[in-house]
Parts: C-alpha cells; sequence; structure tokens
C-alpha cells in the first residue's frame, strides 16, 4: 500500500548518512511500491548542483551501496529535486519555500511534509527553528521533523534544543531517530519477552544472573574525526543506541502497545539507572582509545584528531538498575571501534541451576540475541549426553532469523522513514528518554578527566581491563 503523498526535505543531502543509508532506503521504499507515484524528494545542500547532477550523484552513491540496484529506469531519481542554500543563513529560507511550494504544486502533493535533519549537528537548531516557523500550506495535511542523532552534547544542550524545538513544533510533530529502534531484533526483544511464557516469568533477579551487551566494530572513525572527537563512545553510542537497547531488554510490561506506553515503560527503566559517582567511575567503567599497527592508523594519526586527544574510541561499563526486578544483577555494557569483529548482541546468563547430587556439572542457561551482522535467537540449555553416558551437555536452539529469510528484515531506516510517513511515533525517542540517558552518561563522563584512558590494540577484544571489570565478579565476557 503506497503511503501518503508527501514532499520528503531532506537537509543535509550530500553528507555520509544520506549516500549510505537514507538513499538505499528511500530506494527500498520505491521499489517495494510504498511511495506514492507523485512523492518527490527535495535534497538540500551547500554544493553548487542542479537536478542532473544531484541525480547523478544518488545514482553513484546507490550503485556503490547495492550493486544489484536496477536504476536504468529513471522513475526513481526522477524523484529527486536540488535545492541550494546555507542553512545556517536565515534569508536562504524564502527561497526554499517557494521551491517547496513550487514542487507540492507541480506534483499535487497535498501539503504534507516530512522533514529530514542530517545536516552537522550545529545546524540543527536553525534549521528546525526556521522549518518550524515557516507557514505550513495544507489544511489536513501533516508536517513532521525527524532529527538524527545526536541529541544535543549533553543533558544542557539536549535540554535548551529541546526547548527550542518545542516553541515551534507539538511533541507529536517529533521524530527523534535512534536507529537502532529500526533494526530487527530490538522490535523482537518485546515480542520475545512478552509473548512467550518461557521467557516473561523469569526475566529478572530471581533468574537471571548477570547481562552482557556488546557493539564492536572493526572499523575506525573514518573520515568523521571532527564529529567523533567530540563524542567519543560514550556520546555517540551508549547515550543513545546502546541504552535504548537496554530499556527494551529491562523494561517492565507496558501497559499496551501504543507509542506512549511503551515509552513510558522505557522512561521508568532509564530513570531507574544509578547514576555514576566517582568511586564507582573509577571502578565500574574503562575507557580506550586505539592504537595503530602496520596496517592501520591508530585513532591520534586518523584525520582531524587535535594531537594528544583523550577522546575514548571503547567504553565498557557495569551498569545497576535499582528496582524490584533487577536489583543486584549486573548489566555489562562493551562497544568500541577497530576490535575484532563487527558484531552486535545481548547474551542474557541464567542462573545456574545445579542437577540433583554433586556429580553431574550443568553448564548455566543462555540465551543471546544476535543483532547484527547476522539476526537471530540462540538459547543454550542442559541435555543428556547421547549414548550410555548420564552426562550432561549443552544443546543449542539456534534461530537464524537472517541466514534464509522468507521475508528479509527491512533495514533501519527503511524501517523508521515508513513509520514516520505512517505516523507512527513508537520507534522513535520522546524527550523524557534523551532527558534520562543524557543524565546517565553526563554522570560518568563528569568524571573522564580523572579516569585513565586504556591503549588497545587494533583487532583486539579491546583494553584487558574491561576484561578485570568482569573478572572481578568472577565473570567474564562471552564471545559466542
Ligand atoms: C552511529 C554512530 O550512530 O551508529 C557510528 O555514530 C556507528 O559511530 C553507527 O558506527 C553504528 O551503526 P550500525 O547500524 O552500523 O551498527
Amino acid at each position: 500500500m503506497p503511503l501518503e503523498p508527501a514532499l520528503f526535505i531532506l537537509f543535509g543531502t550530500t553528507g555520509d548518512l544520506a549516500r549510505k543509508k537514507l538513499y538505499p532506503a528511500l530506494y527500498a521504499l520505491h521499489t517495494a511500491g510504498h511511495l506514492a507515484p507523485q512523492t518527490a524528494i527535495l535534497g538540500i545542500g551547500r554544493r553548487d548542483w542542479d537536478d542532473t547532477k544531484y541525480r547523478e550523484t544518488i545514482v553513484a552513491s546507490l550503485r556503490a551501496a547495492e550493486p544489484a540496484a536496477h536504476l536504468d529506469d529513471t522513475t526513481f531519481t526522477s524523484r529527486f529535486f536540488y535545492h541550494r542554500m546555507d542553512m545556517a543563513v536565515q534569508e536562504d529560507y524564502t527561497g526554499l519555500w517557494d521551491h517547496m511550494i513550487r514542487l507540492e504544486t507541480e506534483r499535487q502533493l497535498g501539503g504534507n511534509r516530512i522533514n529530514f535533519l542530517a545536516t552537522a549537528p550545529e545546524l540543527f537548531p536553525v534549521a528546525s527553528r526556521q522549518i518550524g516557523l515557516n507557514r505550513h500550506p495544507g489544511q489536513g495535511s501533516f508536517r513532521r521533523l525527524m532529527i538524527e542523532k545526536p541529541f544535543g552534547q549533553d543533558l544542557a544542550s539536549a535540554r535548551s534544543f529541546n526547548e527550542s524545538l518545542r516553541e515551534v513544533f507539538p511533541e507529536h510533530e517529533i521524530y527523534r531517530i535512534d536507529h537502532y529502534l529500526g533494526k530487527a531484533m530490538l522490535q523482537n526483544i518485546l515480542v520475545l519477552r512478552f509473548a512467550n511464557q518461557l521467557f516473561e516469568p523469569g526475566w529478572n533477579r530471581q533468574h537471571i544472573d548477570h547481562i552482557q551487551v556488546s557493539v564492536t566494530e572493526p572499523f575506525g572513525i573514518e573520515q568523521r574525526g571532527g564529529y567523533y572527537d567530540n563524542s567519543g563512545a560514550l556520546r555517540d553510542m551508549v547515550q543513545s543506541h546502546l541504552l535504548q537497547l537496554l530499556a527494551l531488554l529491562t523494561m517492565d510490561r507496558p501497559g499496551g502497545d501504543t507509542p506512549e506506553e511503551i515509552r513510558n515503560a522505557k522512561v521508568s527503566l532509564l530513570r531507574a539507572l544509578r547514576p555514576f559517582d566517582a568511586d564507582r567511575a573509577m571502578t565500574e567503567v574503562v575507557l580506550g582509545q586505539y592504537d595503530g599497527d602496520s596496517r592501520t592508523r591508530g585513532y591520534l594519526d586518523e584525520a582531524n584528531i587535535p594531537a594528544g586527544s583523550r577522546t575514548e574510541t571503547f567504553a565498557a561499563l557495569r551498569l545497576s538498575i535499582d528496582n524490584d526486578r533487577w536489583r543486584d544483577v549486573p548489566v555489562y555494557m562493551r562497544t568500541g571501534k577497530r576490535l575484532n569483529r563487527y558484531d552486535a548482541k545481548i547474551v542474557i546468563v541464567f542462573k545456574h541451576q545445579p542437577y540433583p547430587g554433586s556429580a553431574k556439572e550443568s553448564g548455566r542457561n543462555t540465551l543471546i540475541i544476535r543483532i547484527q551482522p547476522q539476526e537471530g535467537i540462540d538459547l543454550r540449555f542442559n541435555i543428556k549426553q547421547p549414548g550410555m553416558t548420564t552426562a550432561i551437555t549443552q544443546a543449542h536452539m539456534d534461530i537464524c532469523q537472517s541466514c534464509d529469510p522468507v521475508v528479509p528484515s527491512p533495514q533501519a531506516y527503511e524501517k523508521l522513514l515508513y513509520d514516520a510517513w505512517s505516523g507512527d511515533l513508537s520507534l522513535f525517542t520522546r524527550w523524557d528518554e534523551i532527558e534520562a540517558t543524557w543524565t546517565l552518561v553526563d554522570s560518568i563522563r563528569q568524571w573522564r578527566k580523572q579516569l585513565p584512558l586504556f591503549r588497545y590494540t587494533p583487532g583486539s577484544n579491546g583494553p584487558v581491563a574491561a576484561d578485570r571489570l568482569l573478572a572481578r565478579d568472577g565473570r567474564a565476557w562471552l564471545n559466542l
């Protein structure tokens, strides 16, 4: 079913995000028949391009991202139009509004507008304010604003940005993006937990020993030195993706499945995360920075990184959740660049269930939720070893959702664009979630100067201090 016709206005159309994620996502929506024939995309950038040049670059990016894309017919590319302007200059917006109205009239778009902010974050406040103040044309049409992360740099800046947004947009028009929420397995967490009698009753401190969350990347910061050096792993990954994932994994059962009920449950969980004081930061936070080797550059030698930068490219944390469900169940998280593999997963380790008598050793039940590159669920439990023996062994029930899919999972941005277009806010973050995640991350970052910054070898598991974090509790990272 096609989505309602709309003008999709892409601020920051010449950037990395548009090239790597948004054009492929729009292309997937187009080929699936979700975009109405008259829907148009107006890309905004500072380069001196015209529509032809713009369409050529889209074809080139798509060919790089998806070599199998059929781009010979122009039905997809002819949806794209280019507008050149400086988004920092207020006067430049008048020309943009004229261009939008012209396109809306020509293509009979009816006034629905989806604005997507994929610019450098410094431009978010000015661009969103101008969009918000602009008179919206159609009666009965919708206007939406999708905003990429980062939403602020800390709690104070996020709050001030949010206040300025709310002066010009009602909350229901604001779609704050965390693209991890668009990943299939994050949505699957809710079904796995809340639709299974097998799991839901045991999802708590009585049955679960601890939780591990790992999101590791083999590549470095690539061309993003300017952004990354002001960010670091805590801001770039923990405040957003990892805490969102944790909220879905550990929140209480929501009252229903509306966006508000799900987000209420997430907020309660995020507010129950214990903030870090100096002692906990010293013992329960490990920060690292990658070195170089003969093949790859160290972080300090990457482009646009100031000499002696102490920005962390790796973070491992031991989190505590102060509520009845999770008290005393540690959550270990780690994320970093230039590690040994591309992998995102959750490992839930259940408490030990001893077999009657003392002779037989049973292993712990373990549930692995694989987010990427493979999507799936792997449950490990004890069975009798086959044969005459009565010894116990671990069986794996391994469901790979992405190995031979009947219906392949949509890419995260494809799902998020589809939902925003349909007006479904469930997978977008509400302000109070952002407030709670920045509160936690600020509580760690305030001790950054005092914390050691461990070096690590590219292609490794990160600093050995991250192993010590678990070893102290008699545990180890499970690279399953
Ligand atoms: C982005 C971060 O939000 O997420 C990047 O800014 C990171 O640094 C990326 O590489 C990871 O996303 P994915 O979908 O590749 O796991």
